[in-house]
């Protein structure tokens, strides 16, 4: 949530900046600002709204000869979306300026007390604190000054100050709020995330908790906030590059990244397995779980939030089957305040995108601090939730913009099914023509995805102009494609804003099915398998009180054809395993044609940020 940049160099500073906050805009985007340091003194431009209302104002400024700035992107959590309220926020002189990513948690005690001394507020943000606080302890050494700010303050931040009196540097400064720094001989950046450095940098480095640095333009200095001890570390190399995170000709970075999802599936399996001979090697994760703690497992939990959330409830159904333990599949943000039964016998399996969502990587450390081992799943690498981890495998989905989850949802998906084999494997479980099997099923997926997209879209399109106007859809599955369906309908109210709910299908008696009614469609996943029968019943309900059926089914089924007034064709894989890669892709267009359709912001939806780095 909000995102940051600064730019320390030799180029035209504006350009940079406003690039980035571009590259960072899902994390936030009710307002922006920029500050830059030009012939000795400090200028700042802010606005309410997206940051095309702030490249209108710097219309014309892009030469401005000032090669040091800040910007910042925001989501409101103090103080609506306003000018004011937006970032930078000076102190009082009006010298220094702050840009922050995070809560300030005891921001209305120290309020208090900066103004019982005098310093005047202009703002409701938490983060015009910081820039107070920091002024009070300036005593000419910027550096210092930030560290002892930073000493008295609670909550999490990822912070870029630039002051008029050190105009050749610029201070960063992490608590659970990311920040990567990237650098080239004769420039430093920060930003929140990595898609802002691609077109300069390739090489990055992460800072840490409790991590300051110091950027000018030929060295990048950090320490620790508290002690000022140097921390050396060394850039790690992206592999992504910029156009990775562009949008290729597609209309919306969420059309593109659905397209997409063949690759990253394949991606994210390739170099994982053999289906030939029947065998799955995940060296990555062998360092934190060894064949010998596998064995010894009785338990595993999946934690995540989201979209991610629905991947692991998917894969509990692979896992229970395959790995032969019981798996709970955990909200971490009820996780991380229950009271927790695990142990160093309990695999605790963290599942996110970004690899920064508070809620998830709070409760991997309460899972840390209990003893049980982390693997997590991700797609950012380097990001907290790896660092963090004992063992991390990545999808390689490239950079997701789109705030509404796709590829990252399909590629995990693809992680955790290969993760499962794996665990099953080492257990004993499977055997070869078991594993041959699956893995043959989950190659086949990227082809039958590709065949699929285009008559998928064309679908999409024609029921989006029946159905845009409803104001309810209800989505229903059974068994594994259960999460699929709540999959669905999340992508639904996310982009569109039409109320969606997902329901167990079995569980229609039990109170969604007073809902049903001429304009509540039903969109009922209907895949041939082992509880076929049970979803053509409960289709035939609907039908019986006169509603209406968008179901998904395998492509010929007349049985199906017969009780759902539209049906969405889907090719039957050769194992029903791999049904939920093929049910989500219909989802996600159907959902992208009727947020298209009702003229909805597909790529960046109202109040909601690609990132939750705050709780
Ligand atoms: C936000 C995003 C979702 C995402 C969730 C978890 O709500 O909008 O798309 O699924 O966070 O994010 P993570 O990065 O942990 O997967």
């Amino acid at each position: 949530m909000c995102g940051i940049v600064g730019y320390v160099g030799y180029r035209h500073v504006l350009p940079i900046l406003l690039d980035g906050l571009r590259r960072l805009e899902y994390r936030g985007y009710d307002s922006a600002g920029v500050a830059w340091l030009q012939d000795g003194s400090l200028h700042r431009v802010r606005c309410e709204g997206k940051l095309d209302n702030l490249a209108r104002l710097l219309n014309g400024l892009q030469d401005v000869p000032s090669s040091i700035g800040i910007g910042h992107t925001r989501w409101a959590t103090h103080g609506e979306p306003s000018e004011a309220n937006a970032h930078p926020h000076t102190d009082c002189t009006g010298s220094l300026v702050v840009v922050h990513n995070g809560i300030i948690e005891n921001c209305y005690s120290l309020r208090r007390q900066l103004q019982r001394e005098g310093h005047i507020f202009k703002s409701e943000t938490d983060t015009e604190v910081l820039a107070h606080l920091i002024e009070r302890y300036m005593d000419g050494d910027l550096v210092q000054a930030v560290r002892d700010a930073l000493m008295e303050v609670e909550g999490s931040f990822a912070l870029g100050v630039l002051w008029q009196q050190d105009p050749d540097i610029l201070v960063a400064a992490r608590r659970q709020s990311p920040l990567v720094l990237g650098s080239t001989e004769d420039e430093g950046f920060l930003a929140s995330d990595i898609p802002a450095l691609l077109p300069y940098t390739r090489d990055v480095v992460f800072l840490d908790d409790g991590e300051m640095a110091v950027l000018s333009r030929d060295r990048i200095e950090i320490s620790r906030i508290d002690s000022g001890r140097t921390i050396i570390k060394g850039p790690q190399t992206i592999s992504w590059d910029a156009s990775m995170a562009e949008k290729a000709g597609y209309r919306h970075f969420m059309l593109k990244e659905i397209y997409e999802q063949p690759q990253a599936v394949l991606n994210t399996y390739r170099g994982r397995i053999v289906p030939d001979i029947g065998e799955v090697s995940l060296a990555e994760v062998e360092i934190g779980l060894s064949p010998q703690v596998i064995r010894g497992l009785k338990r595993i939990v999946l934690l995540a939030c989201g979209t991610s959330w629905h991947a692991g409830l998917v894969a509990r159904y692979w896992i229970e089957r395959w790995v032969g333990l019981p798996v709970e599949v955990d909200l971490a943000s009820e996780f991380r305040y229950r009271h927790l039964l695990v142990d160093k016998t309990v695999l605790t399996i963290p599942i996110s995108q970004s690899g920064e969502t508070a809620d998830t990587l709070a409760g991997l450390r309460k899972a840390k601090e209990l003893a049980s081992p982390v693997i997590s799943i991700c797609n950012v690498v380097g990001s907290t939730i790896t660092r963090e981890s004992d063992g991390t495998i990545y999808t390689h989905a490239g950079p997701e913009i789109g705030v509404a989850s796709t590829k990252a949802f399909t590629s995990q998906m693809a992680a955790l099914y290969v993760l499962a084999l794996y665990l099953g494997q080492i257990r004993g479980r499977l055997s070869r023509t078991d594993l041959r099997g699956k893995l043959s099923a989950l190659v086949d997926v990227p082809e039958m995805l590709e065949n699929g997209l285009e008559s998928w879209h064309e679908r999409a399109k024609e029921l989006a102009d029946t159905f845009y106007t409803c104001s309810d859809f209800l989505y229903i599955g059974r068994n594994i494609n259960f999460p699929i369906a709540l999959e669905g309908a999340l992508k639904l109210k996310e982009i569109s804003y039409i109320h969606a709910e997902g329901y167990a299908a079995g569980e229609m008696k039990h109170g969604p099915i007073a809902l049903i009614d001429r304009d509540m469609p039903v969109v009922a996943i209907v895949p041939q398998d082992h509880v076929y029968e049970k979803m053509l019943s409960n289709v035939e309900e609907v039908r019986t009180r006169r509603g209406i059926v968008i179901a998904l089914g395998i492509d010929g089924d007349r049985g199906l054809a017969r009780v759902a007034q539209h049906v969405i064709s889907v090719p039957q894989p050769r194992d029903p395993d791999v049904n939920p890669f093929l049910y989500t892709v219909p989802l996600q267009l159907l959902a992208y044609e009727i947020a298209l359709a009702k003229g909805c912001d597909v790529d960046q939806p109202r109040n909601l940020a690609k990132s939750v780095t705050v709780e």
